[in-house]
């Protein structure tokens, strides 16, 4: 039986010692996101005290407009992986490329690599609304000891060797991934420690919720809209109920805990929608999937798409199972 008391540093020397020809290199990096992640809580949660509202000034690489809590976020986490030495390179939505990492020898031996979105949500850090940080952990395919290319970023994300996230949400979670199931740990503000609050996360088969951007309806492909309207229609257990925070990590994170499915669909405005494969879709569908839902680009398996560049935007259908295939089959046959 799983305590309820467990800590998160406890549940990481359990399963490293699960497998007992681990280096202990995963758990030092599980154990370096967990501390970032607090550093991150604590920047979210003064928000509005301190002067990390509003924009940056700088555009990042996706042409976004970068706002302060994203830089900041963003260079919390690269610190926080360099400063321990336990990666060999990292990429974010907030760098135009791939950072490769040095050690205090020049002589890396590390071999992953962490591909993350340091602040997701941004549109509602101003207005008090749920935020996350995703990661997404690969092994490198380039020799260990040679500087990092960008075939070690672009791998399927079949390949990940973790995934995760951390929702700043009425209570703080980290939930991630490294491919036996899914774990929650709840964050007690008070003395600082995650908590395994939600273990074996596991995705509802089916659901009643579904979230997308409604505003974008004109610009969806004709199948997206056809299955809007079946969400809609007052059949069977239909109508579902829309729920739309503008935050992947908080619609995923209530989806996976309720049942529902997450649709950001290409639209005639952006032809690959708008969520990036990397650090956003893969880490999720990894996710989804270890909990038994399931994550497509309307067509195929989002963890088997071999990615082309760094910051490639997927479309995303993402949630319980049913409720996908059901979205795909519309999807098919509006082609
Ligand atoms: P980010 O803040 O990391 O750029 O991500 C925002 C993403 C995602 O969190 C959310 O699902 C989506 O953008 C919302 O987009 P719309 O405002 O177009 O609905
Ligand atoms: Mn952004
Ligand atoms: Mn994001
Ligand atoms: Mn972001």
């Amino acid at each position: 039986m799983t305590k309820k008391n467990k800590t998160l540093g406890e549940f990481i020397i359990e399963n490293q010692r699960a497998f007992p020809y681990s280096t202990g290199e995963l758990s030092k990096l599980i154990n370096a996101i967990r501390l970032a992640a607090k550093v991150v809580n604590h920047e979210v949660n003064k928000a509005g005290l301190v002067d990390v509202l509003g924009s940056s000034g700088d555009i990042n690489a996706q042409g976004e407009d970068q706002q302060k809590l994203d830089v900041l976020a963003n260079e919390k986490f690269i610190q926080s992986l360099t400063n321990r030495e336990i990666v060999c390179g990292i990429a974010s939505e907030e760098e135009d490329d791939f950072v490769a990492i040095n050690s205090h020898d020049n002589n890396n031996q590390n071999k992953y690599v962490v591909l993350f979105d340091p602040l997701d949500g941004s549109s509602n850090i101003d207005v008090n609304v749920s935020v996350g940080t995703i990661f997404s952990i690969y092994r490198r395919v380039t020799p260990i000891g040679t500087p990092v290319t960008i075939d070690d970023f672009l791998q399927p994300g079949r390949d990940q060797v973790a995934a995760g996230y951390v929702v700043y949400g009425t209570s703080t979670m980290l939930v991630y991934t490294t491919g036996y199931g899914v774990n929650g740990f709840t964050l007690n503000p008070a003395i600082g420690t995650f908590y395994l609050s939600h273990p074996n996360m596991q995705y509802p088969e089916n659901g009643s919720i579904y979230s997308v951007n409604e505003g974008n309806y004109v610009h969806f492909p004709e199948g997206v809209k056809k299955y809007i309207k079946y969400c809609q229609m007052e059949e069977e257990d239909r109508p579902y109920t829309s729920r739309y925070i503008g935050s992947l990590v908080s619609d995923f994170h209530r989806n996976m805990i309720k049942g529902g499915i997450f649709l950001y669909p290409e639209s005639s405005k952006a032809m690959n929608g708008k969520l990036r494969l990397l650090y956003e879709c893969n880490p999720i569908a990894y996710l989804a999937e270890q909990a038994g839902g399931k994550a497509s680009d309307g067509t195929r398996a989002i963890l088997d798409i071999k990615p082309t560049e760094l910051h490639q935007r997927v479309p995303f259908y993402c949630g319980s199972k049913k409720m996908v295939e059901k979205a795909e089959e519309f999807i098919e046959n509006y082609k």
